[in-house]
């Protein structure tokens, strides 16, 4: 198969090494890709918004299916323009993309299909929404609909926190937002591979999204991860499959936007069962740097069969053990990382047993490596317990040299004594 990869990122990195392994796999493009990426595939130049000209090369290079990993070239409609072209892609059409671009959407699909979630309320002015805080009080969550990288998002502890992150995003015309119970509990990335009717568990996993150690400051992309989430049990799993994963998918049907690719849900596990936060369309990042390390079955086949309504009956192998990551960030991260600082000696981390380096924000310079975005490396390692993954990755870490790069010191903090649940396959 001839496949192009949409993406640059380290979920995208990871995405690639585990294509890689396919036997079915023949050429590799990336767009944009990175100089991580560019040692598996080949890297072509193309901007994911010119739908256009991502149509005409794959018709010039005959590709079999086109792999998309962020989410915003799927809310913006890729795939539909390739698919209506003949071209198979992973990934969710634009309508059922929503699912990740419109909170207001997604609360309306968990009204119509009965899935557990926070109670909510939408506006679409920021009176009315005032009034409904001021009735409401805090604690309250605050989100803009819409996609906003991670960062559009207030938990709110107080009614003045609340009041400022409505006032924020009513500055934006035509903003609209959902005002949400807040939820408690631990919090559990869930991945399902779908391909429009049906739907198989595909892993799990935690991140870490506050900046800071001991989960404090601004939220991020995500500081680091480990999978599985050792909460996930078998019975879990089923019971997240049966409440939130399959009647979404006959809802989307029985609208007639059938939903194919990742379905990412973000999970609270409460004292009255696991909730919804969101979803995300996509693979997680950097979940996908610690789930695909773990998945023994042929990624490429996988991803195919999601983009062709053929999954197979049964979720994918996984091996036993974990993952862990950390990510490595430029300094200033999130608000603003600091760019161009060189990065050396990832040959001798990746030589220790174990260890997987995934780049995301890294391009070259007079020969150097060097960081050209906020997240720039994940450091990952695979390990029989959580503790012998961390203490791996930050072994590792020690011998890359990177004067600007800042990460948590405490990744996985909260399993580290814990042994991994059996997943349930
Ligand atoms: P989202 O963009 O919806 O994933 O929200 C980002 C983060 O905000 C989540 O990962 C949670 O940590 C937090 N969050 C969002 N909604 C809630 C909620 N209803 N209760 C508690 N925390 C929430
Ligand atoms: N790590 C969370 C995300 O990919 O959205």
């Amino acid at each position: 198969m001839r496949v192009l990869l949409i993406g640059s990122g380290g979920r995208e990195h990871a995405l690639a090494m585990a294509m890689r392994k396919s036997p079915r796999l023949t050429a590799l493009f990336a767009a944009p890709g990175n100089p991580g990426i560019a040692a598996l595939a080949e890297c072509v130049a193309l901007d994911a918004a010119d739908h256009a000209a991502i149509s005409e090369f794959c018709r010039n290079q005959h590709i079999d299916l086109v792999v998309i990993g962020p989410e915003v070239p799927l809310v913006a409609g890729l795939v539909d323009g390739l698919v209506a072209q003949g071209i198979a892609c992973f990934g969710p059409t634009k309508a059922a993309a929503q699912l990740e671009g419109s909170k207001g959407f997604t609360k309306r699909i968990c009204d119509a299909a009965g899935l557990p979630t926070a109670a909510y309320q939408a506006f679409d002015r920021l009176a009315p929404a005032m009034d409904a805080l001021a009735r409401l009080g805090a604690p309250l969550v605050v989100k803009a609909d819409g996609l906003a990288a991670g960062k559009g998002v207030v938990v709110a502890e107080t009614v003045a926190e609340a009041e400022a992150a409505l006032q924020n995003i009513f500055m934006a015309p035509g903003a609209r937002v959902v005002l949400e119970e807040k939820l408690e509990g631990e919090e559990v990335s869930f991945f399902a591979l779908c391909d429009g009717r049906n739907a198989l568990y595909f892993g799990s996993a935690q991140d870490h999204k506050r900046v800071g150690e001991g989960d404090t400051g601004p939220n991020t992309g995500g500081m680091g991860a480990y999978a599985p989430a050792p909460r996930m049990t078998p019975d879990l799993v089923e019971e997240v499959m049966a409440r939130i994963i399959r009647p979404t998918l006959a809802e989307m049907n029985r609208r007639g936007t059938p939903f194919a690719g990742m379905l990412f849900a973000g999970l609270m596990l409460t004292t009255d069962g696991p909730k919804l936060i969101e979803f995300n369309t996509r693979f997680g990042d950097p979940e996908t740097q610690v789930l695909l390390p773990l998945l023994q079955d042929d990624l490429l086949s996988l991803l195919d069969a999601s983009a062709h309504a053929s999954l197979p009956a049964h979720s994918p192998a996984l091996r036993g053990g974990v993952a862990l990551t950390i990510v490595v960030a430029a300094k200033g991260y999130p608000a603003s990382p600091k760019h161009g600082g060189i990065i050396e000696g990832l040959e001798a981390a990746v030589a220790l047993p174990g260890v997987i380096i995934t780049q995301a924000g890294t391009g070259l310079k007079d020969g150097h490596l060097v960081a050209t975005g906020g997240r720039v490396l994940n450091i990952t390692a695979l390990g029989a317990t959580y503790e012998e993954a961390a203490t791996r990755a930050y072994a590792a870490l020690t011998t890359v040299t990177y004067a600007d790069g800042i990460w948590r010191r405490d990744i996985g903090w909260r399993v580290r004594g814990m042994s991994p649940a059996r997943e349930a396959l």
